[in-house]
Parts: C-alpha cells; structure tokens; sequence
C-alpha cells in the first residue's frame, strides 16, 4: 500500500522527489489551475499546439499535395505505432480511426463470427457507449444480447461469446486484469474486445504479453490528444487478418487509389481503416505524444496511484465515502467519492479553479494525470474541497444551474 504523505511539506517533498515533475512545463495550463479532470479531457501539450501551427501551413501551402509531401496519407499508422509502444503492442498491431463508440462497433462485428458462440456480452456499470454499440449490433446481427450485472465476467467468458469490456471502470476506477481473463477466454472460446478508455497512457499496458487480442480506447485523456482526438483500434498480429471489418471503407482498402470496385481489404489491423482520417486532429494528437513517449509506463501508474492515494486519504478525512478501491494496485487514475450535492460542489471547485467532473447522481471524480500534476498541487485541491464542504459555500444559486456537460 501506498503510505501518502501527511502534510503539505511532504507533498511539497514528494514533488522535489518526482521523476515526472519536469513534464509539466511541457503543458499550456493557465496558472493557478488545478487540472484534475485529465481523465475526461487532457489539457494541450504545447508540442500538440505547434503541430496544430505547422498543420495550418501544410493546409493551406502545401494544399492537396500535402497528403504525400506531409505524409498525411500514412499519419494514422505512424500515430498507430507510437501508441502502440504505450499500450504493449507491437508495431503494426495498432491505427488510429473513428470514435471508441464506432471501433467497438466494427471490432465487436468482427470478432462475433470467431467467437465459439454468436452472443454479446457486456455489463450494465459499463460505459453507457459499450452498452448501446452492444445493443444496436445486436439488433442488426441477429447476436443474442446478455447485459451482466457488474462482476458478472465469469459467466460471460464461460459463454464463449464476444465481451466488451473496460480495463479501468469509468465510473469506480477499478482496475480489470487482462491476463487472467484472457486466460479464461481462451479456455472457452470467447473473445475479450477490451474498452481502454480510461487505461491508456496511466497504466503499464502490457496488451501482447497478457494475451489481448482486440482493443480500443481515446486519446483524449490521458495521452492529451485534444477535444474528439480520434480513437485507435488494436488487433493482435495473429488474429487481424482474420477479422473481416463491417464497414469496409476505402482507406482501408489494399490499394485506395486503384479505386476497385471490389473491396480488398489491407493487411493486419489497418484494414480498420474506413474513411479519410481528420488529419488536424491526427496532427495533434502526434504532437501531443511526444509529451508522453520514452518514460517507463510504470512511472505514469505508480505516481497516478499515489496522487489517487494522498486523495482517497483526504477525502476519507472529510468523512466522504470512497467509491474507488483503497487497494492501489487495482485503481486506474482516477478517484471518485460519493457526494450528493457534487454539481453544485464542482462548480463551486471550478470557481476556484480546481477542475474535476461529477457524474449523475452523486459521484464527484477526481484524475490523477501524472505527467502535469503536483503533489503540492492535488494537497491543495483536497483543502479547497474540504472548505467548500465545511463553509457550505456551494449552496449558492450560480453552482446549481446545470451545464449540458457535467
Ligand atoms: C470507457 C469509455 N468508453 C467509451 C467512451 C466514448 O468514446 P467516444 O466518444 O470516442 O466514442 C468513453 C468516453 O469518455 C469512455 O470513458
């Protein structure tokens, strides 16, 4: 167990101690912000902004020739291969595409046929995207539909069916263990399509070493890849070029500019491909990763967890209910506590400038970024939420009128 520190001076002490601290100058954040929401939208890199800057100019002076002289056409593989290297992946197993909504969608498709039996599986604490992409494939394929209640793993692998599934939960932060359940699966035919929404970039993913065969997840939490950065799509070098993709677009076509009518799709996982990639954001995102690349993938999770843990500690002492686990080892970034009044308490965070989100109907989250974030700075939050609850001060008309995004 992580001991975390006890008062302010340790903080101040961990950070003069921390690997990492240097990263945070490599961060646009205004001052005096608290960031602790870079589970839900990472704050821009600067290197993501110069690539924005350098992307205006290869528009509008390199024009259309750009997708050769830029090297646009192949961004999306190249941007696939460095997030490999994040998520224990080898070169060529991952590219860039779409949403996580519409990956899960073509991967879960696709995995359907392979699996021992045609059924969908997915829990009902999952991420609401996971369980509509389950139902809607459902309806379409003819796939028999199983929701689980949570914890309900076992009997979805045994099933030997597809089972969409988050590696950290969206909504406790508990922590799935790959390599067990891919055992499992294997034991009984059933294929695991895992969620890393809120994995990737915190965790030390090993995904080829615990035997993941089928991924997906964002880029725009913790790898800081911009507001709807494009999502990625991960197929284990054996298995992808067995998976026939249900939108068979032209870019992931063998040869797009043969401009076959027939559908020929490319080799491995980039047949994942379907149409033309966003190539500002994908420049963004290519940006952004230099923030993250070469540091051991440990480092992230261990200080992640102990950011998470002078959390849980401070919390605790306000009397609030943890509703992530206390045990380090199985919590991802991010912590939530339960609080029944937490809109109006986050809004009234956010007014002194500590970000964090609260999600219906009383869970407040708090990330645990570890490339941008102090110590010093997360003791600081959790005294500013200790003085919002104690002073009431939330109980104001300006923090309960509610946002469309909470
Ligand atoms: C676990 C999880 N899955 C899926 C999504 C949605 O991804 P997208 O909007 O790229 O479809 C999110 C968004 O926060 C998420 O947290």
């Amino acid at each position: 167990m992580i001991r975390p520190p006890i008062s302010r001076a340790e903080a101040m002490l961990l950070d003069q101690n921390d690997p990492l601290a240097a990263k945070q100058a490599l961060f646009d954040l205004p001052d005096g912000v608290a960031h602790l929401v870079g589970h839900s939208l990472g704050p821009p890199p600067k290197g993501a902004l110069d690539r924005l800057d350098a992307a205006q100019r290869d528009w509008a002076r390199g024009l259309v020739r750009s997708w050769n002289s830029a090297g646009w056409i192949d961004l999306a593989e190249r941007t696939g291969d460095r997030i490999a290297a994040l998520i224990g992946a080898g070169p060529g197993e991952v590219i860039v595409a779409d949403s996580v909504s519409v990956n899960l969608f073509k991967l879960a498709a696709a995995a359907l046929p392979l699996a021992r039996k045609y059924v969908l599986f997915v829990e009902e604490d999952e991420f609401p995207t996971d369980q509509y992409i389950v139902a809607g494939l459902g309806a379409i394929s003819g796939a028999d539909v199983r929701v689980l209640p949570p914890g309900g793993t076992a009997a979805a692998l045994s099933a030997g069916g597809v089972f969409i599934h988050s590696v950290v939960n969206f909504r406790s932060g508990e922590v799935a263990d790959i390599a067990a359940h891919e055992r499992e699966a294997n034991k009984h035919g059933a294929l695991i399509l895992w969620d890393l929404s809120h994995a990737t970039g915190v965790l030390d993913l090993k995904l080829g070493a615990e035997g993941a065969r089928l991924a997906t997840g964002c880029t725009y939490k913790y790898l800081n890849g911009g507001p709807g950065a494009p999502s990625f799509v991960y197929a284990a070098r054996e298995l992808a070029s067995k998976l026939a993709t249900p939108l068979p677009g032209w870019m992931g076509h063998a040869a797009p500019f043969a401009f076959d009518g027939t559908y020929a799709p490319r080799e491995g996982v980039a047949r994942f491909a379907s149409g033309t990639p966003p190539i500002l954001s994908l420049e963004a995102l290519s940006g952004a990763l230099e923030a993250i690349e070469g540091l051991p993938l440990i480092q992230l999770q261990d200080k992640a967890r102990a950011l998470g843990a002078l959390a849980i500690a401070r919390a605790q002492g306000m009397g609030l209910e943890i509703l992530s686990p206390a045990d380090d080892s199985v919590r991802g970034g991010h912590v939530s506590v339960r609080i029944p009044e937490g809109y109006p308490v986050v809004q009234a965070l956010a007014a002194r400038g500590v970000m964090a989100d609260f999600r219906v109907p009383d869970t407040v989250r708090f990330g645990f970024s570890p490339l941008f974030l102090s110590y010093e700075t997360v003791w600081d939050a959790m005294d500013a939420l200790a003085n919002i609850l104690s002073s009431r001060s939330w109980d104001q008309p300006q923090f309960h009128a509610r946002a469309r995004v909470t």
